[in-house]
């Protein structure tokens, strides 16, 4: 199969909507990461998501509204979740809900619940309001792999297995959607993501995070979880990281030959000499946009090992260190 990357006009909009109605898969930017997505009401288009994808069956996949009154289409919403529906959507805050019936098994890996967002991007938006129906979509890459923040990441990726990309540019915050399973009691953070967790308290009170880290670490055993092309390790955030991190670079220069690189701080670069570097930003939330993207340009670039600085605990930083153990495997420098 072809695949074309196509700029984000309204015609192009207009025709990759019409691939969905036909129940064809078409991969789309929103604001978190770029999506894989099919007509959520059809169990045969959902099937292609999973098979370009290589999905296991057991993962469910999102469905994407453009519009609040999509959700009760789907789901069964609790005062709760309404509140957070109107404190968060648009926006990268994706619900566990009970399903309703007409959204196919498939799409729900044959849970009984389902999980919805509505994403904060134009594109995504129009391509699903014109679609006509909800879109089931996970992010665009290749099972185990980052999730892609721009097209030409896709297009590495899904490059013959799907018809089309809607180029939108980069993503805006390039990291994916915090999930709260909100059949729980207290709801339950199933992943920490780019709305931060406090904010999603301060609407509906007590939330049951306490699993958001060791989730992450038990999703390693499962095939799901990311593989870099470049093993990465990360440093803890200790007071002397800089120095932690020097001294494995120049150790595994020596002794294995390796071709690294360290994703640092601005403010910290210099604190490296003339070693491989590769800037992360000003702030923890620069850190988290440009995390994936940097991991595809670092592999691009041929480095072999990625020696990751750690962040503070708290706030986006939680979701950073969650996404640097996946990476990673767990494994701290
Ligand atoms: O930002 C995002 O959430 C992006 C964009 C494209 O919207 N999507 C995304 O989808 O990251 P995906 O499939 O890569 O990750 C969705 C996660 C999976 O870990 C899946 O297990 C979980 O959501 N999930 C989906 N439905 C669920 C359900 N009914 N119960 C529990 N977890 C669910
Ligand atoms: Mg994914």
């Amino acid at each position: 199969m072809n695949t074309v990357i196509l700029d984000a006009t309204p015609e192009n909009i207009s025709k990759c909507a019409a691939l969905i109605r036909k129940g064809e898969v078409v991969a789309f930017p929103t604001e978190t990461v770029y999506g894989l997505g099919a007509n959520a009401l059809d169990a045969d288009a959902a099937a292609k998501v999973f098979r370009a994808k290589g999905r296991p069956a057991t993962n469910p996949l999102i469905i994407h509204v453009a519009d609040k009154s999509q959700i009760d289409a789907v789901a069964e919403v609790s005062d709760d979740a309404r509140r957070l529906i109107d404190g968060f959507m648009p926006g990268a805050l994706t619900l566990v809900l009970p399903k309703r019936g007409g959204v196919p098994d498939i799409v729900t890996a044959g849970y009984d619940t389902v999980a919805v967002r509505m994403p904060d991007h134009k594109v995504a938006l129009d391509l699903i309001r014109e679609a006509g129906v909800p879109v089931c979509a996970p992010s665009a890459n290749t099972s185990a792999r980052p999730s892609p923040t721009r097209a030409s990441h896709v297009y590495d990726d899904l490059k013959g297995k799907i018809p089309a990309i809607l180029d939108g540019g980069m993503c805006p915050l390039g990291l994916e959607s915090t999930i709260v399973d909100m059949t729980k009691t207290p709801p339950k953070v199933l992943r920490a993501g780019a709305v931060e967790i406090d904010s999603v308290a301060e609407v509906i009170g007590d939330l049951d995070t306490e699993q958001v880290m060791v989730d992450t670490l038990a999703a390693l055993k499962i095939p799901t979880n990311y593989v870099p092309k470049a093993e990465l390790v990360f440093s803890a955030f200790y007071d002397n990281m800089s120095e932690v991190i020097a001294r494995y670079y120049d150790s595994n220069v020596l002794t294995h030959g390796a071709r690294p690189v360290i994703f640092c701080m601005n403010f910290n670069a210099d604190k490296y000499g003339s070693r491989n570097v590769m800037l992360m930003g000003e702030s923890v939330a620069e850190y988290a946009k440009l995390l994936f993207e940097r991991i595809r340009e670092a592999e691009n670039l041929d480095y072999n090992l990625i020696i990751a600085e750690g962040v503070p605990m708290g706030g986006m930083g939680t979701t950073v260190l969650s996404r640097l153990i996946k990476l990673s495997g767990g494994k701290v420098i």
